[in-house]
């Protein structure tokens, strides 16, 4: 049942807490662990080389002899990210190990049911998934703080730059989630100093994200980005490749259909929206709030809690002050400005990168030629319609001073 917000009148203040939230790494996981006990062994032996067994087509021959071993032996909450990490990324290499347009649609019964009952402990789907991939999938190489992915696809500097690029936009986000919450709080208290702060806060901190995104530009190649990463993070919903979804052995009869990794599965710019009010259109939406069935239970009820709070929209039209007004514009601009540079992102990493992909392959001799999946149809016309109109719907939110 979801809360409604006048509870919040007998509510305790908003704290990060309660939902598994660092006030030092946000939705990060904090230092993720690297090593399972040795019990695990031979699932750590493999997704250590995890690149070299793709690449050289060996990887579903060694999952094939692994042995079944289950999760009671993980001791506690890091261990089970960890195994989670572990064994998406084994699931997306084994299924997707040649090539986008010959996927293994059965997961054998060593990795299925393992993989199933950790995701079980943790509340997630069994597809590899944002908090998988970025929130549980970096470390400090040295004591300089420079960053390494825990567990790779093939794709080398490029992927390991596409993961560690995406934290540096979740770790830049937390000055403005922790303002959301002292925002929340302010409202409640009231406090309009603190109020506004908070808003200020939030405004810097998604400027620094746009910022920390452009890195992207640094790091990773579009070509690489398409060829490669992309396809390891192709999910088995709404995808021809796999039109009936994924049989997990030993856990269902039926295939089962998940969709993707995705930052669309980040929490952050959720609580941004709920916080700030931005209402998406129904398909948007939708799809959006499926994808909250992919985050950790207790960023998901994060989010809910914050859409429960005392709304600030409200308590900014009825303030009647301008400069709250501005405050709160502001986060709106920079957040359209974020969104926008976004589609610039996925223009070049995804539409253009797969027209070249396609001219490539028309000069290749025939029968050599795969056809990838955002190169039939409108795939690519769908996401960037998408991502269009969550950016409008974004800025037609932005509130006109009264005349
Ligand atoms: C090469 C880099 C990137 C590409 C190609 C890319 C691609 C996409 C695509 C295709 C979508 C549409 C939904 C879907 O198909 O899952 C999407 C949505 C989204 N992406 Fe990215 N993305 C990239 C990097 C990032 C990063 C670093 C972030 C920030 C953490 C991010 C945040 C989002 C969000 C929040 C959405 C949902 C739409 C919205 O709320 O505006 N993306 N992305």
């Amino acid at each position: 049942m979801e809360p409604h917000r006048q509870d919040w009148k007998i509510a305790t203040a908003l704290s990060l807490g309660r939902y598994h939230i660092s006030e030092d790494y946000g939705f990060l996981l904090p230092n993720p662990l690297k090593e399972l006990p040795d019990h695990y062994r031979p699932w750590m032996e493999i997704a250590k080389k995890l690149p070299q067994l793709i690449e050289s087509h060996q990887l579903q021959a060694q999952v094939d002899k692994m042995p079944l071993l289950d999760c009671q032996l993980l001791k506690g909450y890091r261990e089970q990210r960890l195994a989670r990490l572990v064994l998406s990324f084994i699931a997306m290499g084994y299924v997707w190990q040649e090539g986008e347009t010959q996927p293994r649609e059965v997961l054998p019964r060593n990795l299925a049911m393992p993989f199933v009952e950790v995701s079980r402990m943790l509340g997630l789907p069994p597809i590899l998934v944002h908090s998988d991939m970025v929130l549980t999938n970096w470390t400090k190489k040295n004591p300089q703080g420079n960053l390494e992915t825990i567990i790779a696809f093939p794709g080398g500097e490029s992927l390991r730059g596409f993961i560690l690029v995406t934290a540096l936009v979740e770790k830049a986000a937390v000055p403005g989630i922790k303002a959301v919450v002292q925002a929340v709080n302010a409202i409640l208290q009231p406090s309009q100093d603190a109020l506004l702060q908070a808003l200020q806060d939030l405004s810097l901190s998604i400027q620094d994200m746009t910022r920390a995104l452009g890195q992207m530009h640094d790091y990773v190649d579009p070509d690489i980005f398409y060829a490669v990463i992309r396809v390891f993070l192709s999910g088995w919903k709404d995808n021809p490749a796999m039109p009936t979804g994924l049989k997990y052995e030993g856990v269902s009869e039926e295939p089962l259909q998940y969709s993707g990794g995705s930052a669309a599965q980040s929490t952050v710019l959720h609580v941004f929206d709920e916080f700030l009010g931005v209402r998406h259109g129904k398909e948007s939406a939708d799809f959006l709030h499926r994808m909250r069935d992919y985050m950790p239970p207790s960023h998901k009820a994060f989010i809910e809690e914050v859409r429960a709070a005392p709304a600030l929209r409200d308590f900014i039209l009825s303030s009647g002050h301008d400069h709250f007004l501005a405050a709160y514009n502001r986060c709106l601009e920079v957040l359209v400005e974020l969104r926008s540079y976004h589609i610039t992102i996925v223009t070049k990493y995804l539409i253009t990168a797969a027209a070249r992909a396609k001219g490539r392959r028309l000069n290749q001799p025939p029968g050599l030629a795969e056809l990838p999946q955002a190169c039939r149809g409108t795939g690519g016309t769908a996401v960037l319609t998408f991502l269009k109109s969550v950016r409008d719907k974004t800025l037609e939110t932005i509130l006109h001073p009264r005349g």
